[in-house]
């Protein structure tokens, strides 16, 4: 990691950040004086300056007059929490696809103001940097754009994949790392290798719809384990289902799943880890949103892995570029198998874009970058998190994500997420209704809330909007009690 002088006030920032979502820091409370901070943190008097204007820019933090440094307060405010999710159901069969991507084409819609997606705005990413890189690839390796690649992919981007690995606690052998075309591509060739037809995949519930139309294009069956909004999947329930079902595979993102944000403690990524490596049953860990967390949640599960039962699939599609389309997967002992579905699934690999994505990840301010996209996006969920409680109907509860930049809605129960879809769809606003998330019919009281796209007065006005029609879609008694 850099600590580069100019960087550092990026990093206290992260840090204080970091205890700000965590609730160490609480809402109100007044910050050290910057005279305080920096003696304490040996740091010079105008880093702590920087990081507190950094903090005040990401809202969350406000200057006083006369006073000092708070944590921007919205103690009175505050919207509860979701609880657990259910007990597990049977495996179902999925069928989510149509409505997932009737959501997909609004959402990327530009005539619609939209929190469907799950893809920071290009103006979040840093777009020249990305640019001078490819541009570099192409001048330095003209040669790849006119010939077959060989071999399993540029070994620059495997080794810079490996060394980036390291943040996550993982040792990986850059020879047995497969490129793959994004992230969702490395998790449908490890399914592929590890299951049949038919077969059961056990899963967070709510979960991912991409995950979910996965599964339904391989025919496989979703079981969803409980799993709860700031812990992740639970590693009870798990074991229980791998006791009485015959689950062939576990797909997880045990850091800030999709809807959820839910990160795992690290003791229970411990846990999970023996339990696959007991049951020998693969774990299927994706790490696509880990560097949108301070260092605390970033340690995979497959660092706790000495059986080679864990398969880490991962992209800087959430964090990089979405563009570049170059993502990875380390399948332990089902490498050899993964390798040849890549190789007869999609032919090859694109030698060009992986060079110019190994040199991002090699680049210095790698670090400093992801900090910045997180202090960017941990400032608009803050907001939006607020307007929710104002908003939305009484009785709503969302979640508090350490990091990310997905809400998770649930409306109290009974009322109708899909009938709110179809309403906001009327006045050009898309969300993502929750009854995508899952196989069971569990979340039709809720949805997610994308806010990596654009953040401005008109998507705060669609938001409010979005709280006012869901008055409209409440269960009878709660409308007119
Ligand atoms: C948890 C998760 N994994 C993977 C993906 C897809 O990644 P990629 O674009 O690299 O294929 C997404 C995108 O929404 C996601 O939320």
């Amino acid at each position: 990691m850099d600590r580069a002088p100019d960087t550092l006030y990026l990093h206290l920032a992260d840090q204080l950040a970091g205890s700000i979502r965590a609730g160490t820091l609480a809402r109100g409370e007044r910050l050290a004086s910057v005279r305080e901070l920096a003696r304490q943190r040996g740091v010079s008097v105008s880093t702590v300056v920087q990081a507190y204007r950094t903090l005040e820019d990401a809202r969350l933090i406000e200057a006083r007059p006369r006073s000092g440094y708070f944590v921007a307060g919205r103690a009175g405010r505050r919207p509860a929490e979701p609880d657990t999710t259910p007990l597990p159901a049977q495996a179902q069969l999925v069928a989510v696809s149509s409505l997932a991507a009737k959501v997909m084409a609004l959402a990327n819609d530009p005539d619609v103001l939209s929190f469907g997606a799950v893809c920071p705005d290009a103006e979040l990413f840093q777009q020249e940097r990305v640019r001078r890189a490819v541009s570099r690839a192409a001048q330095r390796h003209r040669a790849s754009l006119c010939r077959y690649p060989s071999g399993s992919g540029a070994l620059e981007f495997r080794r810079a994949v490996a060394r980036q690995a390291l943040a996550l606690g993982c040792q990986l052998d850059p020879e047995r790392i497969v490129s793959t075309t994004g992230c969702q591509a490395a998790i449908s060739l490890c399914l592929r290798a590890v299951t049949q037809p038919g077969d059961v995949v056990a899963l967070e519930s709510p979960t991912s719809f991409g995950f979910l139309e996965l599964l339904e294009s391989l025919h496989l069956r979703a079981l969803e384990i409980p799993t709860h909004p700031r812990q992740g999947m639970s590693v009870d329930a798990l074991s229980l289902a791998l006791d009485t079902q015959p689950v062939k595979a576990v797909l997880a993102v045990p850091t800030l799943s999709n809807p959820l944000g839910s990160c795992m403690p690290v003791g229970e990524r411990r846990r999970l880890a023996q339990l696959v490596a007991q049951r020998g049953v693969p774990l299927i860990e994706d790490v696509i949103y880990n560097p949108l967390c301070g260092p605390e949640h970033r340690r995979a599960v497959r660092s706790f892995d000495g059986s080679g039962h864990v398969m880490l699939c991962g992209s800087y599609s959430k964090t990089m570029t979405p563009g570049v389309r170059v993502g990875y997967v380390e399948a332990g002992r089902w490498t050899p198998e993964v390798r040849r579905l890549k190789t007869v699934h999609s032919g090859s690999f694109t030698e060009l874009m992986e060079l110019a994505l190994a040199d991002l990840l090699l680049q210095p301010g790698l670090e400093s970058g992801f900090r910045q996209l997180r202090t960017a996006v941990a400032a608009r969920v803050d907001e939006a998190r607020g307007i929710v409680a104002e908003s939305f109907p009484k009785g709503t509860r969302v979640t508090d994500p350490p990091g990310g930049f997905i809400l998770w809605v649930e409306l109290p129960p009974g009322s109708d997420a899909m009938a709110l879809f179809e309403a906001c769809l009327c006045e050009r606003i898309c969300i993502a209704p929750g009854a995508i998330f899952s196989t069971t019919g569990r979340y039709r009281h809720c949805l997610r809330l994308g806010l990596g796209g654009r953040w401005d007065e008109a998507q705060r006005r669609a938001l409010r909007r979005v709280g006012e029609l869901a008055h409209r879609v409440l269960p009878e008694a709660v409308s007119t009690g």
